[in-house]
């Protein structure tokens, strides 16, 4: 029978589905130190994993393992070279997630915009219709989009942007144009000077060597005053230091960002001070909708790749 490791919490109702299934075991590990893991792991066959790093010391002892699950879609906390030597199926929730984090994009986007912070705080604080307290807030209509990243987030995300019936226009050398035409978008080829006609920027690739850094305080420069950038995807991307310089000269409006180059971030971390940027804890996936779909989805893999029946779209070509 496969022993299944769920290493920290997932929605109830993916341990439901290996409650009512018997031909599984399973056993909920709290101690997630590497030491626990390295006496632990060995004895299972499948991992549900979240966030924690399992790297090459871990992996390596693990001789009857077969599947990790990533709850969730990015796999850099996993060492893939041991996955493949050791010839061990890398799963993630391919279709859970991309709709929480759109959406987060534009709760993000809109925030920043209609300045909703600063209207309730100058309310609380007796400043009710102080226009001259009160500072710039924008329109979305017209605006000219740029999603970087037209995966399964960009693709979702395009229908919200075009609802607001902004003028969207995508970034991804992996796409072709008719692709991006068909869900109505503009391919841009270059990205660089495609920025200084974007009012919004929004991150959606993988962090790889390529991507590193790859907003940064050359093309920041050239970005427009009242733009606004933000990153769901991962931390690094966007170059945190040169950020702050960006938003304090005020070459750009404003940052969201749910993603850190560390994360946590260090508490001297000048972003966690900059009112111009707002933040939160790489949490676009938080909702209760998507976490009940990641917990089930995480699962549901594990049970499909012993099932013989686990879909291709699931998992990553190592
Ligand atoms: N904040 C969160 O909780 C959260 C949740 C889901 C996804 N993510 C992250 O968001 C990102 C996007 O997720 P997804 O599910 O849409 O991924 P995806 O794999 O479906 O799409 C990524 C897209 O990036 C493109 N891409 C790769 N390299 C590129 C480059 N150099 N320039 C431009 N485009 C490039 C690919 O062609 C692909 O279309 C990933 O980094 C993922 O880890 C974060």
């Amino acid at each position: 029978m496969p022993k299944v490791a769920i290493l920290e919490h997932i929605h109830p109702s993916g341990i439901n589905l290996l409650k009512k299934n018997s031909a599984f075991d399973f056993e909920i590990i709290e101690n997630i130190s590497k030491e626990n893991l390295i006496n632990k792991l060995p004895n299972f066959d499948a991992i549900s994993l979240r966030v924690i790093k399992l790297d090459s010391d871990i992996i390596s002892k693990c001789k009857n393992l077969k599947i990790i699950s990533r709850h969730g879609v990015g796999y850099d906390n996993v060492d893939l070279n041991s996955l493949k030597s050791n010839n061990i199926t890398l799963a993630i929730t391919a279709t859970a997630n991309a709709i929480s984090v759109a959406e987060h994009v534009m709760f993000m986007i809109l925030n920043i915009s209609k300045g909703i912070d600063m209207y309730d705080s100058a309310v609380r604080k007796g400043q009710f219709l102080k226009k001259d307290k009160y500072s710039k807030t924008f329109e979305l209509w017209n605006k000219n989009f740029l999603i970087a990243g037209f995966g399964r987030v960009g693709k979702i995300l395009i229908k919200r942007c075009l609802g607001f019936e902004m003028k969207v226009y995508v970034y991804d050398p992996f796409v072709d144009e008719k692709t991006i035409e068909s869900f109505g978008g503009i391919k841009v080829s270059d990205f660089n000077g495609s920025l200084k006609n974007m009012d919004y920027i929004s991150i959606h690739m993988p962090l790889t060597d390529k991507t590193k850094n790859l907003i940064n305080s050359s093309n920041l420069k050239t970005m427009k005053k009242n733009s606004i950038i933000v990153n769901t995807s991962r931390g690094g991307i966007i170059n945190e230091k040169d950020l702050d310089e960006a938003l304090n000269k005020e070459f750009i409006f404003g940052a969201g960002l749910d993603v850190f180059e560390k994360e946590p971030p260090d508490t001297n971390n000048p972003l966690l001070t900059n009112k111009k940027v707002l933040l939160s804890p790489h949490s676009s996936t938080f909702t209760e909708e998507c976490s009940e779909r990641m917990g089930k989805e995480t699962i549901q893999n594990i049970i499909d790749f012993f099932d013989g029946k686990l879909d291709q779209s699931m998992v990553v070509q190592l």
